[in-house]
């Protein structure tokens, strides 16, 4: 039998079914009509420290810390397919995001210390790949630099290849997304390309 991708989205966004979450959710959407097997994990709902820098995972790989990020991480390593989605606030990536991704660096030490593969058993499984999400207030023409350099690299330390960000302007109060028809079926295109036509592996 055929097992479908298994596609992972992370919703950073504090606001309950904020704008960012409801584009994710589109991508799922769309993910899941390729055949996808779906997950949403709300990150505010984890609680979960900074990086303490410690250096604790240059030894083996491990985060020293016990805390929900323990959690997340299992099911960053299982993920085909990753879809982060982070708002905007104060010209970066929320801190619900930027947590999780400093707490990464025990993939970083794996990969770059270690020189182990993140993924050891890569050679089973397909490419894996992620895209990224974001909404801002402003028309600022850079505020979205600073967050889709740290998103490809946290799809670096993931070891998924990053195909792409769909990032939005103007986009401020609560469900103003909804206004936005064109961006609302991007996103669930964007999806469904993802999980991609072979969501079905052999
Ligand atoms: C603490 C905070 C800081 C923000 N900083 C910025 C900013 O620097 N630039 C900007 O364009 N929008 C900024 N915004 C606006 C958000 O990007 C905007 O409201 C977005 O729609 C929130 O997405 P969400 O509904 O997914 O949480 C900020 C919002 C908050 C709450």
């Amino acid at each position: 039998m055929n097992s479908p991708i298994k596609f992972l989205g992370l919703a950073a966004s504090p606001r309950r079914n904020g704008n960012s979450t409801i584009l994710l959710k589109e991508a799922l959407r769309g993910a899941a009509d390729a055949g996808a097997d779906t997950e949403l994990l709300l990150l505010n709902s984890y609680r979960y420290s900074g990086c303490l820098a410690c250096d604790g995972c240059f030894k083996n790989g491990e985060c020293v810390i016990n805390d929900d990020m323990q959690v997340i991480y299992k099911k960053l390593l299982e993920a085909d397919r990753l879809v982060l989605a982070a708002p905007i606030f104060s010209m970066g990536m929320c801190s619900q995001a930027k947590a999780m991704i400093d707490r990464s660096q025990r993939f970083w030490a794996t990969k770059f210390i270690l020189k182990k593969d993140v993924i050891s058993d890569k050679a089973m499984r397909p490419q894996r790949k992620g895209i990224f999400i974001s909404v801002a207030g402003s028309g600022h023409k850079k505020v979205f630099d600073g967050a889709i350099q740290v998103a490809k690299y946290f799809f670096l330390m993931l070891e998924a290849q990053f195909t792409g960000e769909y990032c939005y302007h103007e986009i401020d109060r609560k469900r103003d997304i909804l206004n936005h028809p064109g961006i609302l079926k991007d996103v669930y295109q964007a999806g469904h390309n993802l999980a991609g036509s072979t969501a079905s592996l052999s």
